[in-house]
């Protein structure tokens, strides 16, 4: 599929030519006043100089020669030099035709598609949860979708952090409560419970205890990190104990992000890049990549065009611990050689961007991977309180996503699901997908390095900006189309659609041509905001111009049907872009 885009800035670019312009390389935009025309030109503006002509002349004969073009209704040309142009009818007609049926609303296939893998999620085991991680969830989904659309061949790796002081903590945790467990015998006398001796309550309530413990109390704090160490190094028992966590935790892990509806191809975590350390550590010695600094191993990464310094990266600490720098380009050697990975993209809070520059510069100086290959870094900003400060629950504490989905539940419910004819089962699905909406919606359309001000209230609102209006928007073309289905009529197929009459239908088939051009920029940007934005402004035009527009009473029958499968073709845009964010639709609100 050509985008209406390309194909109108091609044919301005040989009307440039056929008026002896020819070194032209044209441009065109939407144009930022609708009611004086579509799309906009300044190219003519740009070659007068180098042609040594009035600008205006340009426009003027490029304007002449596109005379009687049936791409254009009209193409003027206006001071001090634009050439403004109206599509035709016929030509909107045709384009937005061409694109219901695509099989895609993407121009063309990524022409260097990338195995890909995108490295979000990223909570950590037996530790709460915190915002942080949500966004995490909600922005990653979105972009692993997008870049699988785009053509890529995308793994989504949870990356979990299984591996830290936090397994020491417990383990120091579970010492107190129960000492007499096989675990801590000295010399092994029992063999180890087949069954965890503890549950996933128990962990959440044993890691608040020994994490502030270890704040105040050093000699704990010290056995945690022994034990921790110890753990890192294969001791048998502790591993045994790691093992029972991990999966009680990853069991809960995954239930929450199931109820987020986030999903990942692989569950690795930190622990999986351990096996990769010891040769690592090893060759960057051999190779001098890495070198010794006050004990430490260090891989200098800094650059003569740095404008701010960029530190070492520590590898391995002067007590020989290995640090989050080292998981990380080890986990790089486990992508490159055992998933083939070309790029590597990873979602996490912008205040980890140092850490990012540094494994980056580190893997490409240490040759881990190849000169054409990518590392990329996408950091969010904070979710904040209505106070403006990182967001807490209502008792001030850490979030829980479970409680804090079901806030938003029963505001969808107060505020849109009571006093609608849904109930039972529908009733809760329903709920559930409008939470959703409201909560993915409401941190995507925000660009992600921003933070922004979690407001139920607000997301959960069915006007403005937010997930249920666009829902709502969907709702409204689906019940049209249904009601026309019981009403007896065979709704008609998207390439039924005729040319626009009104101008609000204008409006509509223009900004659904960008559709193309919208996911394009979303991809290249990896900002889901650009698709939000997008949904947004096409469910607006589409309300007003279902307000004002007669679809089903409408009276002649062939105009009927040509709206009807407009608004199919509308509603199928609206649901893949939502579905682009990871947003799911009901069929009734
Ligand atoms: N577990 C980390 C955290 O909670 C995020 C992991 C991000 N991914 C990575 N490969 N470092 O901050």
């Amino acid at each position: 599929m050509i985008q209406a885009t390309k194909k109108i800035e091609s044919t301005i670019e040989k009307a440039f030519k056929d008026c002896g312009y020819d070194e032209a390389e044209v441009s065109i935009k939407v144009s930022d006043r609708p009611d004086l025309c579509d799309y906009q030109s300044s190219s003519a503006l740009k070659f007068a100089k180098k042609y040594n002509t009035e600008p205006m002349k340009i426009a003027e004969a490029v304007a002449g020669a596109l005379d009687g073009n049936a791409m254009f209704e009209k193409v003027e040309a206006m001071k001090p030099g634009f050439i403004n142009m109206t599509l035709s009818g016929a030509f909107l007609r045709e384009q937005v035709a061409e694109l219901s049926q695509n099989a895609k609303l993407w121009p063309e296939g990524e022409t260097h598609p990338q195995k890909t893998i995108i490295d979000y999620g990223g909570a950590n085991v037996a530790k709460p949860l915190h915002v942080g991680h949500l966004r995490s969830a909600v922005i990653g989904e979105s972009i692993k979708r997008i870049l699988k659309y785009a053509g890529n061949e995308v793994t989504g790796d949870v990356h979990l952090g299984d591996w830290g002081l936090q397994m020491g903590l417990i383990i120091e945790q579970l010492r107190e409560e129960q000492p007499d467990l096989a675990y801590f015998e000295k010399e092994r006398t029992r063999s180890y419970p087949h069954n965890p001796p503890f549950t996933l309550e128990d962990l959440e309530r044993m890691y608040p205890i020994a994490s502030s413990r270890s704040k105040t109390d050093d000699s704990f704090l010290k056995a945690a990190q022994e034990t921790t160490r110890k753990l890192q190094e294969g001791y048998e028992p502790y591993i045994e104990i790691w093992k029972h966590i991990m999966v009680l935790s990853k069991k809960d892990l995954k239930k929450n992000y199931d109820s987020l509806g986030v999903s990942f191809d692989i569950w690795k975590g930190e622990s999986d890049a351990q096996p990769f350390i010891p040769g690592m550590i090893e060759d960057l010695k051999n190779r001098g990549i890495a070198i010794e600094s006050q004990g430490a191993l260090v891989i200098d990464v800094s650059d003569e065009n740095d404008k701010k310094e960029i530190p070492p990266c520590i590898i391995q600490k002067s007590d020989g611990a290995a640090l989050y720098a080292t998981s990380d380009l080890a986990t790089i050697i486990d992508r490159k050689q055992n998933l083939g990975a070309e790029s590597i993209i990873y979602v996490a809070d912008k205040r980890q961007e140092l850490h990012f520059t540094q494994v980056f510069r580190s893997a490409k100086k240490a040759g881990y991977i190849n000169d054409q290959d990518n590392l990329e870094f996408i950091g969010f900003g904070t979710m904040n309180g209505k106070d403006g400060k990182p967001f807490k629950t209502r008792e001030g504490g850490v979030m829980r996503l479970e409680h804090l989905i079901s806030d938003i539940r029963s505001a969808v419910y107060d505020k849109i699901v009571q006093g609608s004819d849904i109930s039972g089962e529908e009733l809760d699905k329903t709920t559930e997908i409008i939470a959703l909406a409201a909560l993915k919606y409401g941190d995507l359309s925000n660009q992600a390095s921003r933070d922004y001000i979690f407001d139920i209230d607000r997301f959960t609102s069915l006007e403005g900006n937010t997930g249920p209006y666009i829902l709502y928007t969907v709702v409204r073309l689906k019940s049209i189309l249904e009601k026309y289905k019981t009403s007896g009529g065979a709704v008609p197929d998207k390439s039924e659609i005729g040319s626009p009459l009104t101008n609000k239908e204008r409006q509509l088939f223009l900004k659904a041509l960008q559709a193309p051009e919208i996911l394009e920029e979303a991809y290249n940007k990896r900002a889901p905001h650009v698709i939000c934005r997008f949904v947004f402004e096409l469910s607006d035009i589409c309300n007003g111009f279902y307000h004002d527009t007669k679809i089903i009473t409408e009276e002649n029958e062939i105009i009927k049907r040509e709206r009807l499968a407009l608004i199919t073709v509308i509603k199928d845009i609206l649901i893949e872009c939502l579905t682009l964010l990871g947003i799911e639709t009901p069929e009734r609100m």
